[in-house]
């Protein structure tokens, strides 16, 4: 989702400005090509900083043995990726999959995009829902061995506007209300391949999960009494219900599968006189929302409800399904902390514990990691999950390229002078990390591991930033960038250090063109796949874009539809299929787009997943 909410983080954590100038002299002439940084800094723009900044010499931006990951597809040229429909490599092809209204169950008629016919709230509770985005592949195993050809597709369904779902501006009642909230969520959906086609496969393991799901809390949070307190467990505690504004996602090496929940607040409003805490406005709570209008017909998301106190604070996780069990219920991880989160990208550290990579996407908020306490196959012998002990951090760039983990723990005096327990800091994580002096970044969105080690992050953009610093370099940031960095101790350490991967207003101009960085996966090969949402400039749509890490060459596999944004990764295990999708197509103006209907220019357009294959059957990327 292209938000653009006010800021709701007031605090300047560091100032940077005159240190900078030192971290920009090293990084001239570390980056060579950068050289005329000094310049920007002096102006106070971006205009002299915005060549690929690449990092070469160290040898280690290489893929594993030196080789240059190879990327060989024909580009899609930047002529030929605008308009109403999807334009791909003429080296790839794709299939259209599971668009909004796909039925889960038997007995339920597809949705069609028809304006005349929507489906009714019961029966969108068993459809593929709206605003494709965070997904991950779950192979079918037997044997030992992985299929590439039938699995599990766990998928986020991020958000769908009331004029795209509802046909209207706002609910007249509950029932319009249900629709919309079954709308979002997650689909768990079986997929299989026969004759070269991807269906939907009949399965016991096809469910929605939805904002009236019942969920379970795990974790610190609801350990103690406070901590109940803060979710009004103690007064509600079998009431807990839905996951909301389904973003980017994660998954485990246990094999389940995690949600994150970002732009909750929109979801709520307040119906009568309400006034918004400290804690509340950080979240960004406001008395209407984004206009979805549940408030009017659902007390729970109605901020004056006495009824549903704290309601808001349930909302916020990374929430773990089960795909295997469709009796399992939800379990939103509070270890991991409340924020808007984007993604939650796990792996596993060499000691067996596991490390959870966190972006919070709104302007001026932070990078967060989790590490858990023990070595997780440990820790689920003994019963307890690994993402409900470990230590939480937050990310502080240091302007000399290096960093810090600060960690939010309530025996940090910095902490307890402001809170009373350590469910406190968890559930407003964000004022924690304020607290600590964490580096506010420019809506810190995926996270993917390399197979160096690396990590790499994307920055989307940052319109209001008026004062740059070494990590988030250009003031304003309209079109963002993608940073790196390199954690000591293999993941579990405090510190690391960090350097910028790629400015996109670098490409400007240029065939490879692009804005907005959001979705990224580094694939086992060197290949960093990065994903587009926002305004592409030079009449492009929305697109996927597949980069060399070592040489920072960029070429273009696929552009969306008129109005969408491309979001989501997924492949087979033998990576000869990828999953990626369109969302939001046409901003549900069927005069934009009807995709994946062909052009009729009253079709609804309608969010969907495509399945994209090599036509010489081979390695995605390539
Ligand atoms: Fe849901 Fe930050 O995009
Ligand atoms: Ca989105
Ligand atoms: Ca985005
Ligand atoms: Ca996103």
């Amino acid at each position: 989702m292209a938000h653009d909410e006010k800021p709701t983080n007031p605090t300047v954590n560091r100032p940077f400005r005159d240190i900078l100038e030192k971290r920009l002299s090293r990084r001239q002439v570390m980056l060579g090509g950068l050289a005329a940084a000094a310049g920007f800094l002096a102006a106070g723009n971006g205009a002299a900083a915005t060549r690929r900044a690449v990092v070469d010499g160290s040898g280690e931006d290489r893929a594993p043995g030196g080789e240059r990951p190879p990327i060989d597809f024909t580009p899609v040229a930047r002529a030929d990726g605008g308009g109403p429909m999807p334009a791909i490599s003429a080296d790839y092809e794709y299939q259209a999959l599971i668009p909004w209204g796909t039925p889960l169950k038997p007995g339920i008629a597809e949705y069609t995009g028809d304006p005349a016919t929507r489906p009714s709230a019961a029966q969108q509770a068993d459809m593929i829902g709206i605003g494709h985005d965070g997904m991950w592949f779950f192979p079918e195993s037997a044997r030992g061995r992985q299929s590439s050809k039938s699995g599990i597709l766990c998928i986020n369904h991020e958000f769908g506007r009331n004029p795209h779902v509802l046909g209207k501006d706002s609910p007249e009642d509950l029932e319009d209300v249900r629709l919309s909230q079954h709308a979002h969520g997650v689909s768990v959906v079986a997929l299989e391949e026969r004759a070269g086609q991807w269906r939907v496969a009949p399965s016991p393991l096809n469910r929605r999960v939805h904002v009236n799901t019942p969920v379970t809390f795990s974790g610190p949070v609801v350990a103690s009494h406070a901590g109940r307190e803060l979710l009004d467990l103690n007064a509600r505690p079998h009431d807990a219900r839905g996951t909301v504004n389904n973003c980017s996602s994660g998954h485990t090496p246990w094999g389940t599968y995690l949600t994150c929940e970002e732009n909750f607040n929109g979801y709520f409003g307040a119906t009568g006189d309400w006034a918004a805490t400290e804690a509340q406005k950080r979240y960004g709570l406001s008395q209407d929302g984004f206009g979805y209008g549940w408030q009017k017909f659902d007390a729970r998301f109605d901020l004056t409800s006495q009824a549903f106190a704290h309601e808001d604070n349930r909302f916020g996780w990374v929430v773990e399904i089960d795909p295997q069990d469709p009796g399992a219920r939800p379990i939103k991880r509070t270890a991991l902390g409340r924020f808007k989160h984007e993604g939650a990208t796990v792996t596993e550290a060499q000691d067996g514990r596991i490390v959870v990579y966190m972006g919070d996407d709104q302007r001026f908020d932070y990078i967060y990691k989790f590490v858990s306490a023990d070595n997780w196959r440990s820790m689920r012998s003994r019963g307890v999950s690994p993402l409900d002990e470990g230590r939480l951090y937050a990310a502080r760039f240091d302007e000399d390229g290096s960093g810090e983990w600060l960690e939010l723990d309530i025996g940090n005096p910095l902490l307890s002078d402001k809170f009373s327990n350590q469910a406190e800091v968890l559930t407003y994580a964000r004022l924690a990390a304020d607290a600590l002096g964490a580096t506010p970044m420019d809506r810190p969105e995926w996270t993917s591991v390399a197979p160096d080690g690396r990590m790499y992050c994307t920055l989307t953009n940052n319109s209001k930033r008026t004062t740059a610093d070494a990590a988030n370099p250009l003031a304003p940031n309209p079109d963002g960038h993608i940073i790196r960095w390199r954690d000591s101790e293999q993941h579990t350490g405090t510190t690391f250090t960090w350097d910028i991967f790629l400015v996109a207003e670098s490409t400007h101009g240029g065939e490879d063109t692009f804005s907005d960085p959001d979705g990224i996966w580094a694939d086992p090969d060197g290949r960093l796949f990065i994903q587009t949402d926002g305004n592409q400039q030079d009449g492009l749509n929305n697109q996927l874009l597949v980069a060399d890490t070592g040489s920072g060459e960029l070429r273009r596999l696929l552009t969306g539809v008129s109005g969408d944004e491309i979001t989501g990764l997924a492949v087979t295990p033998d990576r000869r299929t990828l999953f990626c999708n369109t969302q939001h197509p046409g901003n549900g103006d069927p005069t934009k787009t009807n995709f994946p209907a062909a052009p009729d220019g009253i079709t609804i357009p309608r969010d969907c997943t495509f399945v994209i294959r090599r036509r010489d059957g081979g390695i995605v990327g390539s």
